[in-house]
């Protein structure tokens, strides 16, 4: 083991305790954490999430690759993203002209002192512009989502976190994702960490690098396309624990946590699961 990974491994280890958050340190010590785990694997690779670990599954994946099933969710979004609202005024008055902003998101908006995920700006966006908030883990809303990820494709995730407020929510979020609960008393890390790359049932558990950059997911389970805070209650009802509201305070400030550790990844949503 090179000095440098042992170093990071330490600061990973001492980083999941209750002490001030280095963002940056973390996001380090999180990729060294799966180089360790996985060396032959490229880690921009993990972007494509277990397919990145398990040749028989990316095989399948690549297949349903060919005609992307995701589709018509973009085409559908497309079309909503145009379409003016009721005083004259678009999407593209919030968003500007150019649709692929996700790489951006999650956000802190400092003047409102919390963070804002694409889905709550494009409901911001409506509700500013006299329209109801759309429904928001499927449907219209994550059609709009699909089809500016699909414009963000290949940017990079630059989440900023660049004040007291800002990094205080981030380690909000992180306290989430090392906090145990459920009935199986398991943290995020449980899973994602100490056991990626084992079995659960009929699925391999992905690593959380690259987790964040490829929604929103058309997965076949759900058989249409749905947000990341959709797969977050999954996994918290996975261990028996309650989930927590949509866009609550608690799964946004896991989803600015969770993307800034995608932070320099290339954003490659939608994307397709089983
Ligand atoms: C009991 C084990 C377990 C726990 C605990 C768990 N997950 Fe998962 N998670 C899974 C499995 C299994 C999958 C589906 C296979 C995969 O992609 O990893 C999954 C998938 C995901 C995905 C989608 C991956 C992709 O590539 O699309 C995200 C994001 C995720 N989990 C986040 C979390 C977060 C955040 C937590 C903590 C709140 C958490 N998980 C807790 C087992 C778990």
């Amino acid at each position: 083991m090179k000095w440098t990974n042992l170093t990071a491994l330490v600061l990973a280890t001492v980083f999941a305790g209750p002490v001030q958050a280095d963002p940056e340190a973390e996001r380090l010590a999180l990729r060294s954490l799966y180089e360790q785990k996985f060396p032959g694997v490229d880690l921009e690779e993990f972007k494509n999430g277990v397919y990145a670990i398990d040749e028989k599954m990316r095989e399948q994946w690549v297949e349903m690759e060919d005609f992307p099933p995701y589709e018509i969710a973009i085409d559908e979004g497309e079309e909503l993203y145009n379409t003016p609202f009721t005083n004259g005024k678009s999407y593209a008055d919030c968003f500007g002209e150019d649709p692929g902003v996700k790489h951006n998101y999650p956000m802190f908006d400092e003047a409102k002192g919390e963070v804002v995920t694409l889905e709550v700006a494009i409901n911001n966006c409506r509700q500013e512009n006299g329209e109801e908030a759309l429904p928001w883990l499927v449907g219209e809303l994550a059609e709009i989502s699909a089809y500016m990820a699909y414009n963000s494709r290949g940017n990079n995730f630059e989440i900023k976190i660049d004040s007291p407020a800002a990094i205080a929510a981030y380690e909000h979020g992180k306290q989430f994702y090392y906090t145990r609960r459920g009935q199986m008393n398991f943290e995020c890390r449980s899973c994602h960490q100490q056991n990626v790359g084992y079995m659960l049932r009929a699925e391999r558990i992905s690593p959380s690098l690259g987790h964040a950059t490829h929604w929103p997911v058309y997965r076949g389970r759900w058989q249409y396309i749905g947000n990341i805070q959709k797969r977050f209650q999954e996994c918290n009802i996975q261990v028996r624990a309650v989930p927590f509201e949509p866009q609550s305070e608690e799964y946004r400030n896991l989803e600015y946590f969770l993307t800034y550790m995608s932070n320099g990844m290339e954003l490659n949503g939608p994307g397709s699961r089983r």
